[in-house]
């Protein structure tokens, strides 16, 4: 456990903005006593450690008066309505109509008929719709206008051609709380133009350990930026003075509350095990400046603090946050997030409600028992009448602020279905400025006597790197999938790849930029300098958590290609993606610049207006991006923040260079120390890991599977949640077809050609298939099919199958380029529930664990191969 107990109260008092009594220092040494478990670390009786009605929204009586009105007039039904949150991929206008939801939500990847090229105007139709149904009395007596959430956390990142900006942590690199005010003003317009009133956003984590998945969607770890970002968004989104919440403007969420980024080992969904101060002064900052501005609703988080799940905490929620703090607005959970507190399901939990949260997020079919569940528990008394009168005023009170009650359906409001403002180029200009902002120059040595940056615009340039003209890797999570994987640069229209703004600004400049994705050099091309852009692959949540903070751990692909360019003498800069800073020694080493980017979404051009000059390289701009965290200087470094034992970093806090500064780097230390292969090489583990995706179909073609709900022809997937969201895809082939997991380039598996390694698959089915053909490609015509229906067993029941991977007959070489680790062809009439498929070691056999033994191997090819 790493407790930081020494803070003194004045330091606190500073931070939360306190005048520091002398009453606090009391409170403060009442929790400073070594923690030995939970009890002694919740000693509750530190109120004085938050500052007291930082929330002050003035109470409007009138206002008041007619919550009070229609809170009189409603049943208990429909209270309750108010209080559940579908989705809507798993509920329809026709149980709006007859249940008269308070509220709904589009998750990540969700869009209106699951169509993800939905236009605004189809976006408004559904609202509409939803209203409508909402309004219509006939069939649950209430007319309560209802509101739409979504998660434009940068940018309205599930709308098709909408403007994408950097992800929270670029933004945080640019120290600009104007430009935050300015991009979330922005985001709302965009939001507003699909008459969605409602915005999950935004995140004022304050991340302790780069391990966790999230690290991208916090801006820095500085408590202090935190606050003032926190403030500029809640302005930029809602508006303030006369524009305050009017039809320009969203509601904002302040997320997740409290202590998300402070998870032990930065596991997602974590235990954060801090003293209250800390998580006051630390963790609590966002919200203080969210408040501050008025914010009207906040989330709860996932995680626990010391053992206590956030959605059960009423001390956290109710006692902090509406009665210390003094918020009156809305306290939503998160996705199914009540279902994980102590005696609770997702389909009933009076805890969460008691605690304090108002509306329970419960997506999929949960509401269908939620609701009745929920009723008879304020039957029961199980959730007191009063608790529930309270969460109902709340959202209330938050709908008739948010000019909801005015009479007005959602196709009627501001900017509702207006198409010309999603990924308008005002719009587009402004995520390009932020990019250009958040770059941080971390190396920049001369190269025959001069720093390598900027690039002249002259220059001719090979572009290398998978990350090059790659938009889906640019975005990073959240971007038209939750995940941001399964897609491609087709699902972003408007987009500028990093490439395209390199190009551009070469061709105004007289040079030439030419792209060569696997770093090859063309014959007919000979560069000055080669730009390489590569990184992290997409990543949502805890899918994003890692054990190290290793660049490619196991698998350095992006060092050998850089390593080759080195060996052909051609000066190197590299850009790179990434959520977080990650070790990268050998990586900078073989550059003689390094640019961290982070996810700047759709306007990789902001890179070309920092990296290229003038035809003289002079600079068009500078390096005004400062390293928002610590970089790690070890590989094992976790990245973790504890004031007693400082790790290591390469770079500090706000360290960067810039075209005024001397930016030679001396060669780094490269031993890792965590030099060997991963065993196991996931492919679809709670998500399709990047680069895979699954495609379904035929000799005549193969479909991108998107997430969710997907139909092509006889074919069918959807994304089922198995142990945690879509960590499942159940298959339906009405004719005979294939399911692949899939790469448009070659992966090197050479380091599995062992007499040890597996196929490993979970799968569920009902009935025997009549045809399951399972084989692994690989370039050309390579390798053997084998047929897997005789081992199938169909109970229904999931198994773990795992096929080692000499029965596919795959030489070693062929081993080296593999297009797809797993591809099944099922029969007509087929179904089957996959889950969890990866490379990995040979389990024993058992009940659960079916190993292929046997699989037609020759003894000759069988012993080929090393253990
Ligand atoms: C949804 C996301 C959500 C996630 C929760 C996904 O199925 O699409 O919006 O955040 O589940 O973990
Ligand atoms: C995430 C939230 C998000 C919600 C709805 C959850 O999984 O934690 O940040 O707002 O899903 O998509």
């Amino acid at each position: 456990m790493r407790l930081r107990l020494s803070r003194t109260a004045a330091v606190i008092g500073s931070v939360l903005g306190l005048t520091v009594a002398a009453a606090s220092t009391t409170a403060i040494s009442a929790t400073s006593t070594v923690a030995t478990g939970t009890e002694s670390l919740h000693s509750k009786t530190s109120l004085d450690l938050w500052p007291q009605g930082v929330y002050r929204v003035p109470v409007d009586a009138a206002l008041e008066a007619r919550v009070g009105t229609l809170l009189a007039q409603m049943s208990l039904e429909q209270k309750v309505a108010q209080i559940i949150q579908p989705e809507i991929r798993d509920f329809s206008v026709e149980d709006m109509r007859r249940v008269g939801f308070g509220s709904f939500l589009n998750g990540g990847g969700s869009f209106p008929g699951n169509n993800s090229q939905a236009r605004a105007s189809d976006w408004v139709t559904l609202a509409d719709a939803m209203y409508e149904a909402a309004m219509d009395a006939s069939l649950d007596g209430a007319a309560i206008p209802p509101f739409w959430g979504t998660d434009a956390v940068h940018g309205h990142g599930n709308v098709f051609g909408a403007t994408l900006f950097p992800h929270n942590i670029g933004l945080g690199a640019t120290q600009n709380p104007g430009l935050i005010k300015a991009i979330a003003a922005t985001t709302a317009r965009e939001v507003r133009a699909t008459g969605i009133d409602w915005v999950f956003a935004p995140t004022v984590a304050l991340v302790d350990n780069l391990r966790w998945g999230r690290s991208y969607e916090g801006y820095a770890r500085d408590p202090q930026l935190i606050e003032r970002y926190a403030r500029a968004f809640v302005a930029g989104m809602q508006g303030e003075g006369d524009s305050w919440l009017d039809g320009a403007h969203t509601l904002a969420t302040a997320k997740h509350f409290i202590g998300d980024g402070g998870t032990e080992n930065g596991d997602d969904r974590g235990d954060t095990r801090v003293d209250e101060a800390t998580l006051a002064g630390r963790h609590g900052q966002g919200y203080v400046g969210a408040l501050a501005q008025g914010v009207q609703t906040v989330m709860a988080s996932f995680n626990s603090w010391n053992g206590e799940k956030l959605h059960g905490s009423h001390y956290l929620l109710t006692e902090v946050l509406k009665n210390r703090l003094g918020f009156d607005g809305v306290v939503v959970g998160d996705w199914l997030g009540h279902g994980f507190v102590p005696g609770c399901s997702y389909e009933r939990c009076a805890a969460a409600i008691n605690a304090g949260v108002d509306i329970l997020m419960a997506p999929g079919d949960s509401w269908k028992a939620l609701y009745p569940n929920t009723i008879a528990d304020v039957k029961s008394g199980a959730v007191p009448a009063s608790r529930l009168d309270d969460a109902v005023k709340r959202i209330l009170r938050v709908k008739l602020r948010a000019g909801l009650f005015d009479g007005l359906s959602p196709s009627k409001r501001p900017f509702a279905g207006d198409a010309s403002l999603i990924g308008h180029p005002e719009h587009r200009a402004l995520a390009r400025q932020a990019v250009a902002e958040s770059l941080v120059l971390l190396k920049n040595n001369p190269v025959e006597g001069a720093p390598l940056l900027p690039i002249k615009s002259s220059a001719r340039v090979l572009v290398i790197g998978e990350g090059a003209d790659n938009i889906p890797q640019q975005a990073g999570g959240w971007s038209m999938t939750w995940q941001g994987t399964e897609v491609t640069n087709a699902d972003f229209p408007g987009a500028t790849s990093i490439f395209a703004g390199i190009d551009d600004a070469l061709k105004a400049g007289g040079g030439e930029a030419r792209l060569s994705v696997d770093g090859s050099i063309p014959a007919d091309f000979t560069p000055d300098l080669v730009l390489a852009v590569f990184g992290e692959s997409p990543y949502a949540e805890g899918n994003g958590d890692l054990d190290n903070l290793e660049y490619q751990r196991g698998d350095k692909r992006d060092l050998a290609m850089l390593k080759r360019i080195r060996a052909a003498g051609l000066p190197l800069v590299s850009v790179f993606l990434s959520g977080r800073p990650l070790w990268v020694n050998p990586e900078l080493n073989a550059s003689d610049a390094f640019v961290a980017a982070w996810l700047p979404g759709s306007e990789g051009a902001g890179v070309a207006d920092v990296l290229i000059g003038d035809k003289h390289a002079k600079p068009r701009a500078d390096f005004i991006g400062r390293l928002p965290f610590p970089w790690p200087a070890t590989p094992d470094a976790d990245g973790w923040h504890h004031e007693d034992k400082p790790q290591a970093s390469l770079f500090e806090l706000w360290q960067g260079f810039d075209y005024q500064s001397n930016a030679t780097l001396a060669t780094l230390d490269e031993s890792s120390g965590a030099e060997t292969a991963p065993s196991r090489l996931a492919i679809f583990d709670k998500a399709i890991k990047a680069p895979w995706h699954l495609a379904v179909g035929d000799d005549s073609g193969m479909h991108r599977v998107g997430a969710g709900v997907w139909q092509q022809g006889a074919w069918s997937v959807r994304s089922i949640n198995r142990e945690v969201q879509e960590d499942a895809r159940r298959f339906s082939f009405a004719a005979a077809g294939s399911l692949s997991f899939r790469d448009d380039f070659p992966m090197d598996l050479r380091r599995f050609y062992r007499k040890t390694a597996v196929l490993g698959f979970d799968a569920a089915l009902e009935s025997v298939p009549t045809q399951a053909e399972l084989s692994m490609q690989c370039e050309g015509n390579c390798g053997q099919t084998l047929n897997l229906a005789g081992s199938l067993v169909a109970d229904a029941k999931w198994r773990r199958y795992q096929v080692p991977l000499g029965c596919f007959g795959l030489g070693v070489n062929e081993l080296g380029r593999v297009f797809s680790p797993m591809t099944l062809t099922l029969g007509a009439g087929d179904a089957l529930t996959l889950a969890n498929v990866a490379i990995e070691e040979a389990g024993a056999a058992s009940a659960a664990n079916i190993l292929l033994a046997e699989c037609g191997q020759t003894q000759a090819e069988a012993e080929a191969m090393p253990r």
